[in-house]
């Protein structure tokens, strides 16, 4: 997969920009605040629609300007695309093409182009929210998973109406035999989702192994593992096991009036040798762990869509040390396109690797 030229139209602080590509490595260059990160971000609302930043879309409009348009020209698996996605501050709505023809429904725009983006913020994942690593695995999901994300969109739809359903059952303005049948649609939906995670995690888990391995030679061992408040419960995940814990739960539920088991409350668990890492894993343990864990989405998504998604790497270089870029090296001497962003040339002391185009950025223009 690779990104040939990206067109931008009052997307941040560009007004009117078209930045072509090269396969391989791609550097952008800058002072901090020129336009760096948008151009990542513009690549990245491509894959995903949204934000990695979680800016609001209107925060991407231009200031002054009612509306942004991010345009690709990609190549996936061998065949031309042109992706468009714009944003109308006043109508409040996205607008996606496909090489000209209209998107009706958002969802079959996500996925055509594949990312993985590691920025600095990424580097908190390991002491994070579990709603952070939930949102990390849910990015990776629905970008190769059109099922995943519907599902996703169903559960979110489900579990607020059952939280409707317990107030009322609480406040004795419904009956409790009512939430019968948004239990068995949370149940199912659960089921779903936590499958799929959980067996993203465990192919993810084999690569992340390797590759912290190479980095670590033996010192600790750090794994990742999908923690789930229904696999926990239920010995094997079907859907009356889930239905069954529903009701186990369900007094608590009624008095909380939220479901207090489900996806939404699962996490990605980093462990080193088999505990917790959240709790005492050292700065650099952290790195080699999200380093490992980016390294193996790229992996995993290579594996599932038969193509390598375009690696943006926002600033993080000067982040990493030198067996932890050597690890970076790698990948950028294999079929991966990649977009890198730093603040000085110098800054890519990447033994053996030239970037095949640099791009500098001045003041939300492309200058070089
Ligand atoms: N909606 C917007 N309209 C105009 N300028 C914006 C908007 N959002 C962000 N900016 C500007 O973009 C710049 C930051 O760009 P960014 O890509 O994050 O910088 P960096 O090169 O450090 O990565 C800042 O100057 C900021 O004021
Ligand atoms: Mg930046």
């Amino acid at each position: 997969m690779r990104v040939e030229e990206l067109s931008l139209t009052s997307f941040r602080n560009y007004s009117r920009e078209k930045v072509s590509f090269s396969p391989g490595l791609n550097y952008i260059v800058g002072k901090n605040g020129e336009g760096k990160t948008n151009l990542l971000e513009a690549l990245f609302i491509l894959a995903t629609t949204k934000s990695h930043r979680q800016a609001l879309d209107k925060d991407m409009v231009k200031i002054g300007e009612g509306q942004f348009r991010v345009s690709a020209r990609i190549i996936a698996l061998g065949v031309d695309r042109n992706l468009d996605l714009g944003y109308d501050v006043t109508l409040r709505k996205k607008v996606a093409n496909v090489s000209g023809f209209p998107v009706t429904k958002l969802q079959d725009f996500i996925g055509i182009f594949n990312v993985v983006m590691f920025s600095p913020e990424d580097l908190a994942l390991v002491k994070g929210t579990p709603s952070d690593r939930r949102r990390f695995l849910d990015i990776l999901l629905c970008q190769v998973d059109k099922v995943y994300f519907r599902l996703l969109q169903q559960y979110t739809h489900v579990s607020r109406q059952r939280n409707e359903a317990l107030k009322l059952i609480a406040r004795g303005a419904m009956k409790l035999f009512d939430l019968k049948p948004w239990d068995q649609q949370f149940a199912a939906l659960a089921q779903r989702i936590t499958l799929r995670r959980f067996q993203a995690t465990e192919r993810l888990a084999a690569s992340f192994l390797s590759l912290t391995d190479a980095i670590n030679r033996g010192k600790e061992t750090l794994s990742i593992s999908y923690s789930s408040s229904l696999l926990a419960a239920t010995a094997s995940l079907d859907v009356d096991g889930v239905a069954r814990e529903l009701e186990r739960h369900q007094r608590e539920d009624l008095k909380r009036g939220t479901s207090s088991i489900g996806p939404h409350r699962d996490d990605l668990k980093f462990l080193i040798n088999g505990l917790p890492a959240a709790a005492y894993a050292s700065q650099g343990q952290q790195r080699t762990a999200v380093l490992g864990l980016k390294l193996a989405e790229l992996k995993y998504m290579q594996e599932v869509t038969g193509d390598y998604p375009v690696l943006l790497l926002d600033d993080v270089l000067s982040e990493l040390d030198s067996s932890r870029r050597q690890m970076i090296v790698q990948v950028l001497m294999s079929d991966v396109q990649a977009v890198i962003t730093g603040t000085d040339e110098d800054d890519l002391s990447l033994q053996g690797v030239k970037p095949a185009l640099v791009l500098r950025v001045e003041r939300g223009k492309v200058v070089s």
